[in-house]
């Protein structure tokens, strides 16, 4: 276990986050996953704590990975999405927070399809904020889930080469990731379709490449990227099949990446765009390990911010 003092009440941001801090999750992440294999899947950590979590974006593994967190640490939680609450009846964030902050939440979960919305919300809440993922910026706990899956399988982050590929322009998932495993010691590469990459790619702060070929050359970890149609105004290709004969990985591929290579996307996947079913469904394949990370990486992000909230601080 790390010494790291944990002293941060909101998560808002790999960017904001330092190499120790990361590994004080981690580390801390590692103390939960037992709790999965328990009879009774439940710690009485959170006891009598409130969670809101605000999803104005349509999920499946954030939120339902935010909610199991929450009830295994036996925090109270509720939920809301936009087609549930008010918002849909034309009330504003701001009236939204003010009503949700009435009801004195320890912590809150936002999901938002524009940046920072929830670095906003943290300035108007006494509530820790939690950032999960806020348009094409961050989504620090899927980075954290995604670190938190390669050290389990390769013992290791600092050394690593990671190739990260597809629709980069569009991602949050890759903004996080690069950081996050950069400041932790791997060299990460990108790479995408060219009308999938932001007009200065390395400036995102990894080694840029053209194709996947030689995006995945040697790698010990290869990161899928969702092809994200629905942030795109027409596709950016010009058509799946084309997608897939230049950035798909097949089994065929895979063989130029290390022989223990491992493969990871963070969901939801296009088979068959950026993802042959034989890659994701095989024995390389850690995808859904990640997703049953996310609950341990989740449990550790709430108990720490929770515990800088109430003022008790945490180990
Ligand atoms: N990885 C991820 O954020 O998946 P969801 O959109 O289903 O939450």
């Amino acid at each position: 276990m790390s010494e790291h003092k944990w002293q941060r009440g909101d998560l808002l941001g790999v960017a904001e986050l330092s190499t120790e801090e990361i590994v004080h999750v981690l580390d801390t992440a590692e103390s939960f996953v037992e709790v999965a294999a328990r009879p009774i899947k439940k710690v009485p950590t959170l006891r009598g704590k409130t969670v809101i979590n605000l999803f104005f974006e349509a999920s499946t593994r954030t939120r339902s990975s935010f909610e199991i967190a929450e009830k295994r640490l036996s925090a109270d939680n509720v939920n809301f999405s936009t087609s549930g609450s008010s918002l849909s009846k034309g009330e504003t964030l701001l009236d939204t927070t003010r009503n949700l902050e009435a009801m004195a939440p320890d912590l809150v979960v936002i999901r938002h399809a524009h940046p920072r919305v929830p670095h906003g919300l943290a300035e108007r809440v006494g509530a820790g904020v939690v950032n999960a993922g806020d348009g094409a910026h961050e989504h620090p706990t899927q980075a954290l889930l995604d670190a938190f899956t390669i050290r389990r399988h390769k013992g290791r982050v600092e050394g690593l080469r990671v190739a990260i590929v597809g629709d980069v322009a569009h991602s949050r998932v890759v903004r996080s990731n690069v950081l996050c495993l950069r400041k932790l010691g791997a060299e990460v590469t990108i790479a995408g379709p060219r009308t999938m990459m932001p007009e200065q790619p390395e400036a995102l702060g990894a080694r840029v490449a053209w194709s996947l070929e030689e995006a995945i050359a040697g790698a010990d970890v290869i990161m899928m990227l969702r092809v994200q149609l629905e942030r795109q105004a027409r596709a950016s290709f010009p058509s799946e099949r084309e997608y897939f004969e230049f950035f798909g990985l097949t089994a065929g591929r895979l063989q130029a990446a290390a022989d223990d290579a491992i493969i990871m996307h963070p969901g939801p996947m296009n088979r068959g765009i950026e993802i042959a079913s034989e890659v994701a469904d095989g024995p390389w394949s850690v995808i859904l390990e990640q997703v049953a990370n996310g609950v341990a990486v989740r449990m550790a992000v709430l108990y720490l911010l929770a515990g800088v909230k109430s003022g008790e601080g945490s180990a």
